[in-house]
């Protein structure tokens, strides 16, 4: 499929400090879009200069919640060359995504070259402040003017890039996270492994609850017994215990995290020990009771690995490794962000330069 090219001919001053960027605000010139229908399939596919869309007051999207996205990131390289970081993972995610919502699956191909062909567009956009990369977010959605409750004949599939800083306003320094014991995100058999919109929508109860008592983020349990750690709202989780890596396994209610499966690679070539399993909070509050928990931390696309200074259950506080960062979660975050920025050799062929 060709791509059609519509230049923006009104280019937007790009912020002086990209230190300063904050994360999801600010916008390139340009986006990708394409449009499906059953009959045509993916079609009329563009890139055009950033703006608002049109589509109707019945959409699908608007009333059912049919939307998936993806999160990724480009990275400006020492030496001025941009790159991007597992990108296909992502369109795979986003297949397993479009299935889960019965929405049309795109050709992971086609998308990488649609992206790359953006970037490059866009390509001064890329910031180079430390820290900072543009953020890419591909999306969606079902787009049918009918009111039925229906898998759709007609889907709408967008790329757009924002150049951000970090997620967290703590950066690199540790968060304070509140584990949620009444609102759950997701079940087994329900969507919480597809990153649909939906999961995020059912989450902000809880994230403003948390945002009003100072903390970053909730800690998800399990939706059944509500006894097991899942993930947080933007990232999955990786706790130290006893020299060990436990992580939550993907039970079908979490995110398969692309950032958790190269963690777990890196942790694996250093001969670390990595366990996905169920991890109960009980074990965890006795972990920190017995000094056992020795590092937690967060690790996705937009929050990289966050380390975590405090559990809070029930208003109870647990604080991990006296409220600082970790020896082997530091490690993670400069090999990772290493290899990301194009500062450290990528031994796993992880990186793809645009
Ligand atoms: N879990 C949730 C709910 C997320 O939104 C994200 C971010 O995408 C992650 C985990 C981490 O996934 P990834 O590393 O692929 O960005
Ligand atoms: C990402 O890390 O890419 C995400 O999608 C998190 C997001 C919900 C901000």
């Amino acid at each position: 499929m060709e791509i059609r090219i519509e230049k923006n001919m009104n280019p937007k001053v790009k912020p002086a400090d990209a230190s300063k960027l904050g994360f999801g605000k600010v916008f390139t010139d340009h986006m990708f879009v394409m449009e499906f229908d059953r009959e045509n399939g993916w079609h009329d596919a563009r890139i055009v200069p950033y703006g608002n869309i049109s589509i109707s007051p019945a959409s699908t999207v608007l009333h059912y919640g049919a939307e998936i996205f993806e999160g990724m990131k480009a990275y400006r390289r020492p030496d001025g060359e941009i790159q991007l970081f597992r990108p296909m993972d992502n369109f795979d995610r986003m297949n397993d995504s479009a299935d889960r919502l019965c929405l049309p699956r795109i050709d992971g191909e086609f998308c990488l070259k649609a992206l790359k062909t953006l970037i490059d567009i866009d390509r001064d956009w890329v910031p180079s402040a430390e820290g900072a990369s543009l953020y890419i977010r591909p999306f969606l959605f079902g787009n049918d003017p009918f009111l039925g409750v229906h898998t759709v004949n007609n889907a709408t599939f967008i790329i757009i890039l924002s150049p951000s800083g970090s997620y967290y306003k703590e950066g690199v320094n540790p968060v304070r996270i509140m584990i949620e014991t009444e609102d759950v995100r997701a079940v087994r058999g329900g969507t919480g492994y597809a990153k649909c919109g939906g999961n995020y929508a059912a989450s902000m109860r809880a994230g403003e609850k948390a945002e009003k008592k100072g903390f970053a983020q909730v800690l998800w349990l399990d939706g059944v017994e509500r006894k097991y750690v899942e993930e947080v709202g933007s990232m999955n989780v990786m706790f130290k215990i006893n020299g060990t890596v436990v992580t939550p396994k993907l039970t079908g209610s979490v995110l398969p995290g692309i950032t958790r499966r190269s963690c777990i690679a890196l942790l694996e070539k250093w001969g670390v020990p990595v366990e996905e399993r169920l991890l109960s909070v009980d074990e965890l509050a006795e972990a920190v009771k017995t000094g056992a928990l020795e590092e937690a931390f967060g690790c996705g696309t937009a929050a990289v690995v966050s380390p975590i200074g405090e559990l809070s259950v029930d208003d109870v506080p647990y604080v991990v490794n006296g409220g600082n960062i970790g020896e082997l979660t530091q490690k993670l975050y400069d090999e990772l962000t290493g290899i990301q920025w194009g500062k450290k050799e990528d031994a796993f062929g992880w990186t793809e330069k645009i």
